[in-house]
């Protein structure tokens, strides 16, 4: 068990500052019993039924799990619909009239939604799409800025079934394509623009350019936002105005009866190849997982004004802004824009303004906020917290202690979240009353998660020692598969490790044991906490009229975590050296142009050639070692150990 000591904190992870949970906190909590563990330990099943009996059921299920390993089903028979546990649950009790949303806008509008306004507007958002044609089961694009009318687009398609796919707003054009036609998807909804750091970024602009090669899409809803609503053209037939439909249609809608196994929504995200898997759940399972975890991990009350400062173009949006939060009634903030603007502590001053309880934020947020200093959440009244949290990336010791101390003044428990979009939920965290926390550990697996520790041939590793991080049996909110491939879900998830589901993670346990997340294994970047491949963006370099082929690493980064780092060879036309600015630009627009701001690298690095192992793979484990300055690791596969030494020699030069 963890011992308390007092030993100055001193960042190694070994004799890290252990917190013990306060009594005051431990008092009120939603979960205080640690018995829970071994009770979820020994019958997982019946922890999860019994669990789900929170949720609202039009007709109970028949069967807890039924698993034919990699497929799962759950709560099977069972009937229920996921944004009537969000809203109509609350209609006619005092919660309807209590604030769902508090939406800040970046240039200083905001706008409150009670939940039963929120009703109101799902349910004629609704109809909206039921009067341009979708059904259920039908896909529909959501590419918005962060605005109130994204978790209404998100209700309403869950109110009639149809399956959404969010697709981030800093993605281009090409990825949005991409998106939609591997979703096949009728509607896109969307916003003229959104703001970003006082700048407009133009969604509907990149819509039309997808549109030129997307033929599924028959209609657009267009939210004004951001522009003026004259300068942007409507293509008639195709493009309407949001204000517009929804004017046109009722408030009454009622929520389709789902199945449990009924698809909720599918989210893109990187893997290990060039192409983005879309990432499929379903509607009990993701929503129990997300209802109890919101529960018991941020310790969530109807009182809470609960904030997460992600984007709800990926999972932790979906999870822990919208189906988290909402399903328990809590109320939920939404920002616009960036957190340096107009100043640097616009973040603390919302927190200020609107008294946030519990706050969710990044690693590489926190780093940020770190390098800005203390002055600026010193100014804001913080005094409302009461429960902070982190996700996205392994958090290092030091940001956690400044998180703890300088925005929790010490009396925040801090929860260090690890999952996954494929997960749904989280899965390794600690439940805040109940553990002792280590700051950089994310502690231990949740109630009714078996997570282990491996070598590479499936063996659980000693504790100390470093590994794969599988999960060992499935839980509710699980993926059910990549949308359209289903070969490729049992490859990527199910193949390395017999039975176990492979993370891509790496990670450690320590004698009192706890997790530590080192990172992704496999070709998995993780910038600023976005999730990008190595092979998207190699595969977007080389779509360029000059590049012959290249290798991309994510190398170490003090604020992002990782940078991209590009090592590329020009055709042999073409002799550029490295003092080659313009043409290193021109790459890095490229590769804006094809993925999106998120994926262009950070630096270039022209090679004649670049390290391969004799049967032609290029060794990228090398080229890290280069881009972040240590000696070469072993080179003996190498076909050519000369070509690795020289591109060392130069890059250290400067070239
Ligand atoms: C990483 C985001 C360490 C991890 C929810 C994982 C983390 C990937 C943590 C998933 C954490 C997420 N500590 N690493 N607390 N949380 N990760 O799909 O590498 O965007 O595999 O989901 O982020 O990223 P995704």
């Amino acid at each position: 068990m963890a011992k308390d000591n007092n030993k100055k904190f001193d960042g190694l992870f070994e004799d890290s500052k252990i917190l013990k949970p306060s009594a005051a906190f431990a008092k009120q909590a939603n979960i205080g019993d640690r018995k829970i563990y071994e009770k979820a330990f020994k019958d997982p099943e019946r922890f999860w039924a019994e669990q789900a009996k929170n949720l609202v059921w039009f007709k109970p299920w028949k069967k807890v799990l039924e698993w034919k390993e990699p497929f799962a089903e759950w709560f099977v028979g069972g009937k229920l619909n996921v944004s009537f546990n969000c809203l109509d649950r609350f209609i006619g009790t005092p919660t309807q009239n209590k604030a769902a949303i508090i939406w800040e806008g970046e240039p200083g509008d905001s706008q409150t939604l009670t939940y039963r306004q929120l009703y109101t507007e799902v349910c004629k958002c609704a109809n909206v799409l039921k009067k341009l044609g979708v059904k259920k089961g039908d896909r529909v694009i959501l590419y918005m800025p962060m605005i109130p009318e994204l978790p209404i687009a998100m209700l309403a398609c869950a109110r009639i079934g149809a399956v959404h796919s969010v697709v981030f707003g800093g993605f281009s054009s090409e990825a949005l394509r991409d998106r939609i036609n591997d979703a096949e998807a009728k509607v896109v909804m969307t916003a003229s623009g959104g703001f970003r750091r006082g700048s407009i970024i133009q969604l509907k602009k990149n819509v039309d350019a997808a549109l030129e090669e997307a033929p599924s899409v028959k209609s657009v809803v267009v939210v004004n936002r951001a522009m003026d609503p004259t300068h942007v053209p409507l293509q008639a037939g195709r493009d309407f105005w949001w204000h517009r439909l929804m004017s046109e249609v009722n408030a009454k809608c009622e929520a389709e009866v789902m199945d449990s196994e009924d698809m909720l929504f599918t989210l893109y995200t990187s893997g290990t190849t060039g192409k983005p898997k879309g990432i499929v759940h379903t509607s009990a399972g993701y929503l129990l997982g997300v209802n109890l975890t919101t529960r018991w991990i941020f310790d969530l009350k109807e009182s809470d004004i609960y904030w997460c400062s992600a984007d709800i173009g990926w999972v932790t949006g979906h999870s822990y802004i919208v189906y988290g939060p909402l399903s328990n009634g809590a109320t939920i903030v939404m920002y616009e824009g960036s957190p340096d603007f107009p100043e640097k502590d616009r973040f603390w001053r919302i927190i200020e303004k609107v008294g946030v309880t519990i706050f969710y934020t990044a690693p590489t947020a926190i780093r940020t906020f770190m390098k800005w200093g203390e002055q600026f959440p010193n100014q804001c009244d913080l005094t409302s917290l009461r429960l902070l949290g982190t996700v996205g990336e392994p958090i290092n010791p030091e940001a956690w202690m400044w998180y703890y101390k300088n925005i929790g003044r010490e009396k925040c428990p801090v929860v260090d979240t690890w999952w996954q979009t494929e997960t749904g939920m989280i899965l390794i965290s600690p439940l805040p009353a109940i553990t002792s926390l280590k700051p950089g550990s994310a502690t231990h697996p949740f109630p009714g998660i078996k997570a282990k520790i491996v070598d590479e041939s499936g063996k659980e590793v000693a504790s100390g020692s470093s590994g794969y991080l599988v999960l060992t049996t499935p839980w509710p909110s699980m993926l059910r598969g990549i949308y359209g491939d289903m070969k490729r879900y049992k490859n990527q998830y199910w193949s390395k490790f017999p039975g176990f589901y492979f993370t891509g993670d790496g990670a450690k346990k320590d004698k009192d044991g706890y997790f530590w997340l080192l990172g992704r294994i496999d070709d998995v970047m993780n910038v600023s906490g976005h999730r990008i491949s190595t092979m998207e963006v190699e595969s977007a370099l080389v779509d360029h009229p000059l590049v012959a082929e290249s290798a991309v690493v994510g190398k170490n980064h003090e604020i992002k975590g990782q940078a991209i780092s590009a090592f590329v060879t020009l055709k042999e036309s073409v002799k550029k050296g490295n003092g080659h600015v313009e043409l290193i630009e021109e790459l890095k627009a490229h590769v804006t142009k094809k993925i999106g701001s998120l994926a262009r690298p950070d630096d270039i690095f022209f090679t004649a050639e670049l390290p391969k192992t004799r049967s032609g793979k290029i060794m990228r484990r090398l080229l890290r070692d280069i881009a972040e300055g240590r000696a070469l690791g072993d080179t003996t596969t190498l076909a050519d150990a000369t070509v690795v030494a020289k591109l060392k020699d130069q890059y250290e030069e400067g070239e």
